[in-house]
């Protein structure tokens, strides 16, 4: 691995809430406090981990310029949020350029990337690699790491079922980036085996967790369903998922001794020093920046 200051992970991760390039949203960035937690976020040099792209171009739910699909992000109380984003993005090549163009302003961003198993093992791995070869091309040497994310709720694919193919595809991207730094993303569904299996074919590090399937955190029959059924559910993030994260996190601690970004549901500095307590070696958020900028901005400077 190429190492340098800039190639190493900060103690605060910023995951998804800068968007597929790591600069920031749309119309996010109408916002000032958002606006000031981007210029701390570059100032401070927190790793950003950007929104998942796909090889090509997907079409989710959500579109951002279609204001009909705005309701497949919803707020819930407790400072949460549910979404069924699905991973809508213009693909890996339009996702390498506007990584450069952050990485150029003095972000420091590692692209996260979403294989497709739905299509096919092979396809997925394929296309992974494919990917790959794009941010290398277009970063360079600043193409040091790479998050895969095996655990987004809100596609067909089975989470719990993903776990030989994430295996293969990371033994394929270890194989072909022997010096890249790893990061695997993965789900409340995965048993914590699939994690030590991670840890023992090489790769860097865990990033757990995703948002939480909605039927975990609210279960039937004592809770209505998803407001978002119709897509699958949908997944919690922010306050309403921390509880559930955080025994996740603990048991995952005593299980792997990989880099361990711990995550979700974080939404005060007390919830950051609280996995740093568990043995966190970077804690991640998400919700709190879309939701409470300033807030998410003295987190980062804690
Ligand atoms: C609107 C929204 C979109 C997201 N999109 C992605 C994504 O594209 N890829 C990904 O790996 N995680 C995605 N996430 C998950 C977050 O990166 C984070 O892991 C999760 O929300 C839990 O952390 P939090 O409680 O701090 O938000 C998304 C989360 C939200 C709220």
């Amino acid at each position: 691995m190429v190492s340098s200051d800039n190639h190493k992970i900060s103690p605060i991760v910023i995951s998804t809430a800068l968007g597929l390039g790591g600069r920031g949203i749309f119309p996010y960035t109408l916002w000032p406090a958002y606006r000031r937690l981007l210029r701390s976020v570059r100032e401070t040099g927190t790793t950003v981990l950007t929104k998942s792209s796909t090889r090509f171009k997907r079409k989710g739910n959500l579109i951002p310029w279609n204001p009909l699909t705005w309701k497949y992000i919803r707020r819930l109380p407790g400072m949460g949020m549910l979404n069924a984003y699905g991973l809508t993005n213009e693909g890996a090549a339009r996702a390498g350029a506007e990584i450069r163009l952050a990485v150029d302003a003095g972000f420091r961003v590692i692209p996260n990337f979403y294989p497709e198993f739905a299509k096919g093992t092979d396809r997925a791995i394929r296309e992974t690699l494919e990917a790959l070869e794009i941010f290398q091309f277009l970063l360079g040497q600043r193409f040091w790491s790479v998050e895969l994310n095996f655990s987004c709720p809100n596609s067909a694919e089975e989470i719990r079922e993903n776990v030989a193919q994430g295996l293969k595809c990371s033994r394929e991207v270890r194989g072909k980036y022997p010096g890249l730094f790893i990061i695997a993303k993965v789900s409340i569904c995965h048993p914590y085996e699939f994690a030590q299996e991670l840890e023992e074919l090489g790769i860097n590090a865990i990033h757990a967790i995703n948002t939480i399937p909605y039927e975990i955190i609210y279960p039937p029959p004592h809770n209505p369903r998803s407001p978002l059924w119709q897509v699958n559910g949908g997944g919690v993030s922010g306050g309403p998922a921390f509880n559930a994260a955080y025994k996740y996190n603990r048991e995952l601690r005593q299980k792997v001794k990989l880099f361990l970004i711990m995550g979700c549901g974080v939404t005060s500095r007390e919830d950051v020093k609280k996995y740093f307590d568990l043995g966190a070696d970077a804690v991640s958020f998400c919700t709190l920046a879309l939701r409470d900028p300033l807030e998410a901005e003295k987190v980062i400077l804690l």
